[in-house]
């Protein structure tokens, strides 16, 4: 079912657990972790970004990922990842999405804040959650560049940024970078502890991606209720097809179960690491 409002969010933090948010490009990547998070029996968030969206069409993927949701057996979120364009957000409001993020981390803090609260506004209207971002991420959300953290969350500042925005969750920079980078990166469990302790605003962590399982969850235990992962089955996604290419010649259904099947297996793992509720340091 299209799982709507903040309930699962808060359902998360109570029980120490996080929900994974996976960012999804096709059908296959639709059916996948839709696949997943039922054979886990656990919720999901399907990120239908701003840019995972540009080749097959907003419209076209959106309309994809609300129905796998509404038919799933678990509650299922339909989520717009890092959106700067205000329009945009608009639309993807229109389209039924049910929660948006407003990604105003290049501007200045007070012009994010009022950005991002307009956004809550107008979001909340029409009974869609919001999540904002404070402090940069480096790196691209759809390929892996490897670079380093950027701008890391200021735990005062993430203070003043959630009481003023009114944001359902807050993506914090903790040391992550978007996709996979050669050096392991590991997040900052002191600074999210330290951000964590000044807000009850559900935490998200983006690119979580490359990330040993013990610090994943360790970040869990620390506070953070939603986890952002695209690089992880996005690799599982293109080794698939280019095995699936290799083996299976022109059978093409074989190709996308195949497929399916790979990312599933990712996807499920990443949601089990996620649903452990003993969180060890
Ligand atoms: P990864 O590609 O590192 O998993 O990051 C995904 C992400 O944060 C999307 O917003």
């Amino acid at each position: 079912m299209l799982a709507r409002g903040t309930d699962l969010l808060a359902a998360e933090q109570a029980a120490g657990t996080a929900i994974a948010a996976f960012t999804v490009y096709t059908l296959e990547s639709i059916r996948a972790v839709v696949d997943a998070a039922e054979s886990c029996e656990r919720p999901v968030l399907m990120s239908v970004g701003a840019s995972s969206y540009r080749v097959t069409g907003a419209r076209e993927l959106a309309a994809a990922a609300l129905a796998a949701a509404e038919s799933a057996s678990v509650q299922v979120g339909v989520h717009l990842d890092h959106c700067t364009d205000e329009a945009e957000i608009t639309r993807a409001v229109e389209l039924g999405y049910s929660s948006v993020m407003y990604d105003g981390s290049a501007l200045p803090f007070d012009e994010n804040v009022e950005r991002t609260a307009a956004v809550v506004a107008r979001a909340h209207a029409e009974g869609v959650w919001v999540e904002g971002e404070l402090g940069a991420l480096a790196g691209d959300e759809d390929t892996s560049t490897g670079v380093a953290a950027r701008e890391m969350t200021n735990p005062l500042q993430a203070a003043e940024f959630a009481l003023r925005t009114g944001v359902d969750a807050m993506a914090v920079a903790v040391g992550t970078v978007h996709g996979l980078s050669a050096v392991p990166m590991l997040v900052d469990l002191n600074r999210l502890a330290a951000i964590a302790a000044g807000t009850s605003t559900p935490l998200v962590l983006h690119g979580a991606s490359g990330l040993p399982d013990n610090n994943l969850t360790a970040a869990v235990g620390a506070g953070v209720v939603k986890v952002n992962v695209n690089a992880e089955l996005r690799n599982a996604h293109r080794a698939a097809l280019a095995e699936a290419l290799s083996q299976d010649g022109d059978d093409l259904l074989r190709i996308q179960r195949t497929a399916v099947a790979a990312m599933t297996t990712v996807a499920a793992e990443k949601i089990t690491t996620l649903s452990r509720e003993e969180q060890p340091t």
